[in-house]
């Protein structure tokens, strides 16, 4: 750079969206969007775990579409909707995810759970939307959309990853988020998984 050119600033005022408040705050332009989030604004529950962008921990809703946060600049979520998971209950009623992930078990340490929580959120609506994944066998339009099953969950929430394991009952939980979406109460997703416990779990109460 040319030694005799003006510094350009490495500092703005921003202000950003987050849980339908404003925020105005002096950030480096380098700051990511999870630094501001827990280390500015005091909103911790969104965690750091890589901070490189491969486990998923730190992952926001950002204009309603999922974004891990460690790799996303403040300066860019200006004028963004951004949901944390601070915002994502109503007041004292939990989220049907938060919920389902609390009745089901979807956790043990707990410092992965946001960001999935955030994530599947995204996934029902996204599925809902007639979006296919990875593992869709059938994408084509007159298809439809691709029922929920175990795979379907596992491959679209395979971007969080839980150190403690707790796959099983992250799925289980959110296949019944889902069917609590779609207003059903049978949790047919899980039941149509190969090896999802909740299914054969209930099928054994049943052959009782
Ligand atoms: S902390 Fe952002 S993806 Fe791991
Ligand atoms: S519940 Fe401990 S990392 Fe997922």
């Amino acid at each position: 750079m040319d030694p005799a050119s003006p510094a350009l600033p490495t500092y703005s005022a921003i202000t950003l969206n987050i849980n339908g408040e404003k925020h105005t705050l002096t950030a480096d332009h380098r700051t990511t969007l999870l630094d501001a989030l827990r280390e500015r604004l005091d909103l911790t529950g969104t965690k750091k775990g890589c901070d490189q962008g491969q486990c998923g921990a730190c992952t926001v809703l950002v204009d309603g579409r999922r974004s891990v946060a460690c790799l996303q600049l403040a300066v860019a979520a200006e004028g963004r909707e951004i949901t944390t998971i601070e915002g994502v209950a109503e007041g004292d009623t939990l989220h049907p995810v938060q919920q389902a992930f609390l009745d089901l078990d979807g956790f043990q340490c707990g410092y992965c759970t946001p960001g999935q929580i955030c994530s599947a959120i995204a996934v029902i609506e996204e599925h809902a939307a007639g979006w296919p994944s990875a593992v869709t066998d059938d994408v084509r339009p007159e298809a439809g959309p691709p029922q929920l099953t175990a795979d379907e969950i596992r491959e679209r929430m395979s971007g969080n990853l839980c150190r403690c394991g707790a796959y099983v009952s992250i799925v289980r939980a959110v296949a019944r988020a889902a069917e609590t979406a779609a207003g059903t109460e049978e949790p047919r997703a899980v039941r149509a998984g190969e090896s999802a416990p909740a299914a054969q779990d209930k099928d054994k109460e049943a052959a009782a």
